[in-house]
């Protein structure tokens, strides 16, 4: 029909020039607008770009080893052998990936004794790394949830939650977590905001390591802010991205996670494998939904395969390959935890040398912000100016809200990068 309208306007318009000549319709596409370019790769861009020799990269959310380069964890390099080695087939993992990985992604971050594991009621899903289980989780509760189709993020958050959640169909509202003057938790803020949300909304969490802050509740005040969520009989989502790359210890990264839990909530969870394991492209992740009952879990394990079925069909088995060798095999298991460890601690050990630097320069500006956020970022409180100037003059390229990748410093450019700050800021 579309086809045939259109030779039948072609065939109009030759009539009217009076010669045979096929003309060129307009193009289908002709009304996409342009879009914005990605704010990261723009800075990677304009990083590549630069050709002072000790430019420095402070956008990227990888982790770097202390030569600045891409690091691949030695625990992932021999499970990586072992799954080649047995040169298993490659037919399709089951809708919901591969149980071996999913179930223990799950006693990962539920932990082992956890009464969710133990009875058997967390409904898991292997996903398309963290941002796969946050929109399938968007999509199932866009499909099933009872309450307001509203979902509740933190200001600012993860530049992509907006947009997944927007995608899968629901509101997104915002509430209070950061506070500029402090650069730290606006905890009242928070906590009044979740307890006026509508009853029953849907409040996302970052269970450690917030992006883009680096600001994390204390555990005192994890324990506020579920009862908080338990007043307004709200919904409680935990993104899950950075467990044990937080703080080195996967047990302490889950601890909000945990209590929500022991406090009955009964939330959901986006996991991503990307960072304390490093295999960002591998794209391993987990969404799981603790339910009341076996029973439950069963009913909506069928309702995830229903919604992930036209999305993907199944998802890539070897990456979740090598992160069930690493999650099942005891030795490679104290290996990884060991190795995750050590990225987090170098990471602390950057925070700490950077504002020690900055000190010994002279700068009166009271930096402990720094060390007292965790996780790959820091918020410096630097303005859009002051990272335009980083940039122009010193070659320092981060995101223009002030955050930078700690994991982008290196006992090499740490002094380099607290002169440059000190020099824009003071
Ligand atoms: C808060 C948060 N959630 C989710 C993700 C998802 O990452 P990925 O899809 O690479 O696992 C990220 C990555 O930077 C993140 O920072």
């Amino acid at each position: 029909m579309f086809a045939s309208s259109r030779a039948a306007v072609r065939q109009v318009a030759s009539k009217q020039v009076g010669i045979n000549v096929p003309l060129r319709a307009a193009s289908v596409w002709a009304k996409v607008p342009q879009g914005p370019p990605d704010a990261i790769l723009g800075i990677t861009e304009a990083y590549k770009a630069d050709s002072h020799p000790e430019k420095i990269n402070l956008g990227v959310g990888a982790y770097r080893d202390d030569k600045g380069k891409p690091y691949v964890l030695p625990s992932v390099r021999s499970a990586e052998k072992k799954v080649v080695d047995a040169a298993l087939n490659k037919e399709y993992a089951g809708i919901t990936g591969v149980p071996e990985f999913t179930k223990a992604a799950a006693r990962l971050a539920y932990g082992s004794d956890s009464p969710v594991i133990q009875e058997d009621r967390v409904a898991v899903t292997q996903s398309i790394s963290g941002t796969g289980a946050l929109r399938i989780g968007g999509a199932f509760l866009e499909r099933f949830y009872p309450g307001g189709k509203t979902i509740y993020i933190p200001t600012p958050s993860w530049a992509n939650h907006n947009a997944v959640f927007k995608d899968s169909g629901l509101r997104v509202e915002k509430y209070r977590y950061y506070n500029k003057d402090t650069i730290g938790l606006d905890f009242e803020g928070m906590v009044e905001d979740i307890k006026n949300m509508p009853k029953g909304s849907i409040v996302l969490l970052h269970a450690c390591a917030h992006n883009p802050t680096g600001v994390d509740p204390t555990e005192d005040q994890w324990r506020s802010i579920s009862d908080a969520v338990k007043e307004g009989g709200h919904y409680p989502f935990f993104d899950m991205a950075y467990q044990g790359f937080a703080s080195g210890d996967t047990a302490k990264d889950a601890f909000a996670l945990r209590h929500f839990i022991s406090e009955g909530h009964r939330p959901c969870l986006a996991q991503s494998f990307a960072k304390n394991m490093g295999l960002y492209g591998e794209r391993v992740g987990a969404f799981s939904i603790v339910c009341e009952s076996t029973e439950e879990k069963k009913r909506i394990d069928s309702q995830i395969k229903i919604l992930v079925r036209p999305l993907y069909s199944n998802p890539p088995v070897h990456g979740a390959r090598i992160a069930s060798e690493i999650l099942n095999d005891s030795a490679l298991n104290q290996q990884w935890l060991g190795e995750v460890k050590g990225m987090a601690d170098r990471i602390i050990k950057m925070r700490a040398l950077l504002k020690e630097n900055l000190e010994k320069l002279g700068s009166k500006h009271d930096w402990s912000h720094i060390t007292s956020q965790i996780g790959m970022f820091a918020y410096t409180g630097l303005t859009a100016e002051q990272m335009d100037k980083l940039a122009k003059e010193y070659s320092v390229y981060a995101t223009k809200d002030g955050r930078i990748s700690v994991a982008g410093i290196t006992s090499d450019n740490v002094r380099r990068l607290a002169e440059a700050i000190y020099k824009v800021k003071g």
